[in-house]
């Protein structure tokens, strides 16, 4: 993957997304998200199996996009403030961002593991061939992930077999988080979403930032967006915490194949409507576009170019 930046984006200050620039921002996102391909029952299975065998199919790789960028974050967090840095993944599912960030794992790894043949057939024993190998992998003890997601048994998995330190199972689009959950919050410096805005919307981003603790030293937060959402309504409520949001420009992020002639055709008018031309999705994949969101300060010294 390359990452355009130009000199004039090095340089140049800090776009802040503003409510002129909104298009749909008043867009139901349980609407554009009918015409996408259901995966509930692979989201929350006891073990990874299935989701791996179904989004591996369609190519899925926005968590393997995301990785040198969320790792060129972590190492300007690193040395911008202490260790561990403490990362809140919105929509974790299995851990995936987790073990690609804390394990080194690549995603191809990650997706063979738990297609090859040989797997055990059973989720318990699947739960214990996973933990006994995490436990023997050395990981990233710089980086601390608290993983949110509806989907528990998911969740389970990741936080047994060691990927995740601490999970949330709750939906934040409903209602904020418990007194226990905001105490994992507390302190995060870096929110990362992959795949998930869509299904979560400003509220979730609010609900999390409310429980972000600190003022002086505010969350960076990293969002991997389809092009057929809106950004702009969860630009905006970050902005009421202080947060400065750009995109990074000239550059969109594979997400997966679309499944079907059905979704390819359902994402072009979503795009449409949006007034997006499909240029990109052409290809035949979703794309995704990359946001940051950062206190002013620290946008204004570190341009998103130069960053990373
Ligand atoms: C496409 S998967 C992405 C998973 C992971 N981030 C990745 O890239 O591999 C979407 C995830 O969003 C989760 N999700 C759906 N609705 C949610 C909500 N209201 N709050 C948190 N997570 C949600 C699903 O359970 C699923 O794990």
């Amino acid at each position: 993957m390359s990452i355009a930046t130009s000199d004039e984006e090095t340089t140049r200050a800090p776009h802040k997304i503003h409510a002129a620039h909104k298009i749909g921002a008043e867009v139901n996102f349980g609407e554009v998200n009918e015409g996408k391909s259901d995966f509930d029952d692979i989201y929350n299975a006891p073990d990874p199996r299935g989701y791996c065998r179904a989004l591996g199919k369609l190519d899925y790789r926005i968590p393997s996009e995301a990785k040198p960028i969320f790792r060129a974050l972590i190492h300007a967090l690193q040395s911008g403030r202490h260790d561990p840095v403490h990362i809140v993944d919105i929509g974790c599912s299995y851990g995936i961002n987790a073990a690609l960030l804390k394990y080194g794992m690549n995603l191809s790894t990650f997706f063979e593991r738990y297609t090859a043949s040989g797997v055990p057939a059973l989720p318990d024993a699947v739960l214990r061939r996973e933990t006994a190998f995490f436990d023997d992998r050395n990981s990233d003890g710089a980086i601390e992930v608290v993983g949110i997601d509806v989907s528990g048994h998911a969740l389970d998995f990741a936080r047994t077999v060691g990927l995740l330190d601490h999970t949330i199972e709750q939906n934040l689009e409903d209602r904020p988080l418990t007194d226990a959950n905001r105490d994992l919050v507390d302190g995060v410096d870096l929110i990362i979403s992959t795949g998930c805005v869509g299904y979560v919307s400003d509220k979730t981003f609010r609900h999390v930032m409310d429980a972000a603790g600190d003022d002086n030293r505010a969350p960076y937060v990293a969002s991997f967006v389809l092009r057929m959402f809106p950004y702009a309504p969860i630009a905006d409520a970050l902005a009421d915490y202080g947060l400065v949001t750009e995109k990074l420009q000239d550059v969109t992020f594979r997400q997966r194949r679309f499944e079907n002639e059905d979704e390819r055709a359902h994402v072009f008018e979503q795009l449409r409507a949006r007034g997006l031309e499909p240029s990109f999705e052409d290809d035949g994949y979703y794309h995704a576009e990359f946001f940051l969101s950062r206190p002013a300060a620290e946008a204004k010294a570190r341009p998103l170019g130069y960053l990373l």
